[in-house]
This record gives C-alpha cells, structure tokens and sequence, in this order.
C-alpha cells in the first residue's frame, strides 16, 4: 500500500508521523511536505492544486491514496477529478468532493445547512451586489460587534468583526466591490456569539462516524489573546470544559443533524469534518465548518490517537468505519507554534534553524521548514510546533516550553501562554 498525502504544513507532518507508523503501509509519498516530512517518507514537488501534476504522481509511484490535507484542492474538486478519470478512479481519496466541501468552501451554504438541518449557529443574512442596501438595514438589526465573512475561502483572512456600524457597512461594499475577489461575490452577516471557542472533529465513510479527540487552537500571535489573527499559535487536547455533559450536546445537536442533514441533502460525505464551535453558556454553537482537520489542531489530536489511523482511513475509502476501532489516549498533548518575527505580517525565510537534534520527550512537527545543502531552513511564518505529552495540562505544556527554548532561529517568536484561559477555570 503506497499513500500520498498532499500539503506541506505541520498538520501533513503529524499525519505522515502517524501514518509512518502503520504496519500496513509500505511507501508514503508528501506533496509537497516539508524538512519534517522527508525523514518519514519522499517529498514530491508536487503542488495539491496542480491536478494534473498530481496523476502523475500517483501513476509514477503506484499510489493506492491520496489524503488531502488543505482545503484547497477540495474545494477545487480533487475528488471528482478523481472519480472521473479512468486511470485514478479506483484510487481512494480522502477527503470530501466538491459539493461536500461546500461546508469550508461557501459560508453561505454552510449557514443555509445550519438553519436548514436546525442546528445551532448564528443569526444571519446573506447579501450580494444585487442588495446591497439591505445589509444595512440588516446590520442595523444586530447589536455591534458585527460579524462580516467573504462567502468563499480567502486564506483565513475573509471574517472581519467591526464595533461601528458605518465601517461595517463600509466593509460589506469593500467585500462585494472585490476586496477578497471572487470569494466576495456573496457576504454574510452575521449575530456576533460571545464564549469560548474549540475545534471538534470526526472522521466519516459518509454513513458511520467516529469523533476524534478534541481540541483548543489559540488564534491571536499576542499573549493574552491579543493582536492580529494567525493560522493558530498553539493548541491544547483534551479540552478540560469539554467534558461528558458538553460533548453529549455537541453529539446530539451538532454532529448527529450534520450527518442526517448530509444524508437528507444527498451529499456523501468521506473524509474528516472539522466543527468549529463555541461554548455559549454551556450551549455549543457552530461559527464554522472545515472539510479538513485543523492546524495546529493535527499536531495535538493525532499524537493522542492510539489506534492505526490508516486502518481508519481505510475504513473511510472502503466504506466500512463502523468496523472500525478508535482509541484514544487520554493522556493532554500540548503543541507550541514556533513562528518567524513579523508573522503574521511580513517576515523574512530562509533562516537557519538550530537545536533540533537537543529535543526529547516531544515531538517537533515541522509547519515552514525546508532542506537546503543537508540544513533544515525556515520556509513560512509558523515554522515548527513542538508537541508534548502530560498526565496534565500543565505537564504537557512544561514539556512544549522545555523543548521550545531549545529551538533558535534569528527572530524565533511563540506566545508564552497557550492555555491560559484555560487554566484560569
Ligand atoms: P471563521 O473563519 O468563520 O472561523 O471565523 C474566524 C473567527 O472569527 C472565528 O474563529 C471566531 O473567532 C470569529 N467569529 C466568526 N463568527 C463569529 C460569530 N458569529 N461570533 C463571534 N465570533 C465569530
Ligand atoms: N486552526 C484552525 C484551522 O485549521 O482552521
């Protein structure tokens, strides 16, 4: 069994590092991977989005199937161009089609699935360049903050939340005027939810699902919560106010309505679903949905995944997940993201990185890394996130740390508080 998994970031890294563990997988191919990934299997210089590039790859390597990291080519069609090419139509890929990556890849038909299946998420209103207008009467219905998302992916940058009602409006015409090109074509609006946010997430054949551990990503670059959005800056699993009584609701109101208002709408859904949910007094409600799993999310669920996660991929491919068995380690993973000064604003790459080979009791998840002439180089903004393991949170995050300070490179930076709120409770 030969597997290629596509993408290039810490999240690829933590699957290829427990796939590499399974007995039932002879050659892992990463397209295009990173420094992290070439010491588990062979880098390909293939770009996800590139289908084409992407046949010849699993042609030339006999490939047997594709996970697909990124949201990207999902919602691109990866999947379909699969099914609908002789050569590659027996090759499974994990991940959902286009129409089911929908739920990343429109916010609207995400939110039109929320209302439609009653599933708790926020008031809201769609708007496109047609009516305009009654944005503004509709925001002038909400109490600031407001909630303004670019329907299709914009890189994580398409949520803005604003307190004034004029810069608001403002935003939706900059938004429709092509501020995020065509994923600004529709707007949403949206009722502003106050609590804590954490990322749930289960792996589904499209019938049966099984849920993974969940987790906490801490978002903001600054301490304390503070300063620009980032792609995450660290995580924590398990989430201590995710206990028995919370995660029923989420099963109840949440995951189980996704699966049968997939079902009911006729879309077959294989591959990962990401809830991106917040705690609202105890109640969970959905912000948003990925068609992927997260990061820096992976680098802390997948190290508490006892079970083969290929055979779990397998069951996805042949149908068969039920069958299934999913263990978890009940031990906390934290991850700390180490990041290039500046990120997530302008930064420099191409910087030397020092005291890897000094590391233990963790594992290093490289994110923006990459080999040149035998040195491991920076190559992104989040460049490595060291995960550890504890019998309690704090153990887990003492051991990130320990390891963290460990690591140089010119302008290293990490938050110093991942799981702090969380402590506080
Ligand atoms: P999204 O890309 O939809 O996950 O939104 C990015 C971030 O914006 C989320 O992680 C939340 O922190 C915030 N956000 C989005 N929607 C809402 C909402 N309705 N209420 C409060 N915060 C929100
Ligand atoms: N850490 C959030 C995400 O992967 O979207």
């Amino acid at each position: 069994m030969n597997i290629l998994v596509l993408g290039s970031g810490g999240r690829e890294h933590a699957i290829v590092w427990k796939l590499a563990q399974s007995k039932k997988i002879t050659r892992i191919f990463i397209g295009p991977g990173n420094a992290g990934t070439s010491t588990l299997g062979t880098n390909l210089p293939v770009d996800p989005e590139d289908f084409q590039a992407v046949k010849k790859a699993v042609l030339e390597h006999h490939i047997n199937m594709v996970v697909v990291g990124p949201e990207a080519p999902l919602a691109a069609g990866i999947h379909d161009f699969f099914m609908s090419d002789d050569s590659l139509k027996n090759i499974a890929v994990i991940g959902p089609d286009r129409s089911a990556a929908r739920l990343e890849g429109s916010k609207d038909f995400a939110k039109s699935f929320l209302v439609r299946h009653n599933i708790p998420t926020a008031a809201y209103k769609s708007f496109d360049s047609s009516n305009i207008d009654q944005s503004l009467v509709f925001l002038k219905s909400l109490r600031p903050p407001y909630v303004i998302k670019a329907d299709g992916l914009a890189a994580g940058k398409g949520v803005i939340i604003l307190d004034d009602l004029d810069s608001a409006f403002q935003e939706v015409k900059a938004m429709l005027d092509g501020k995020f090109g065509a994923a600004g074509q529709k707007v949403v609006i949206e009722q502003f939810l106050k609590g804590v946010e954490l990322s749930v997430f289960i792996i589904t054949d499209g019938r049966s699902w099984k849920l993974l551990p969940e987790a906490k990503d801490y978002k903001r670059i600054g301490a304390k919560d503070t300063g620009l959005n980032t792609g995450g800056m660290g995580a924590i699993s398990p989430v201590p106010f995710a206990d028995h009584i919370f995660m029923g609701k989420v099963i109840n109101r949440i995951i189980e309505p996704t699966m049968h208002g997939l079902a009911a709408d006729r879309i077959v859904y294989k591959g990962f679903i990401f809830f991106g949910l917040i705690n609202v007094e105890g109640d969970p409600y959905v912000i948003e949905y990925n068609a992927r799993l997260g990061d820096p999310e992976s680098e802390v669920i997948i190290p508490r995944i006892k079970s083969d996660l290929f055979d779990l991929l397998e069951g996805v491919a042949e149908g068969n997940l039920a069958e299934k068995n999913l263990e978890t380690d009940n031990r906390f993973v934290t991850t700390v993201m180490l990041a290039s000064g500046g990120y997530p604003g302008h930064y420099n790459k191409g910087k030397e990185i020092s005291g890897l080979d000094q590391t233990d009791d963790c594992v290093v998840f490289h994110a923006g890394t990459r080999l040149s002439d035998g040195k491991v180089i920076t190559s992104g903004g989040r460049v490595l996130a060291v995960s550890a393991w504890g019998k309690t949170m704090q153990e887990a995050l003492d051991g990130s740390y320990r390891n963290a300070r460990k690591i140089s490179f010119e302008k290293i930076y990490f938050r110093p508080d991942i799981g702090f709120d969380l402590k506080l409770k």
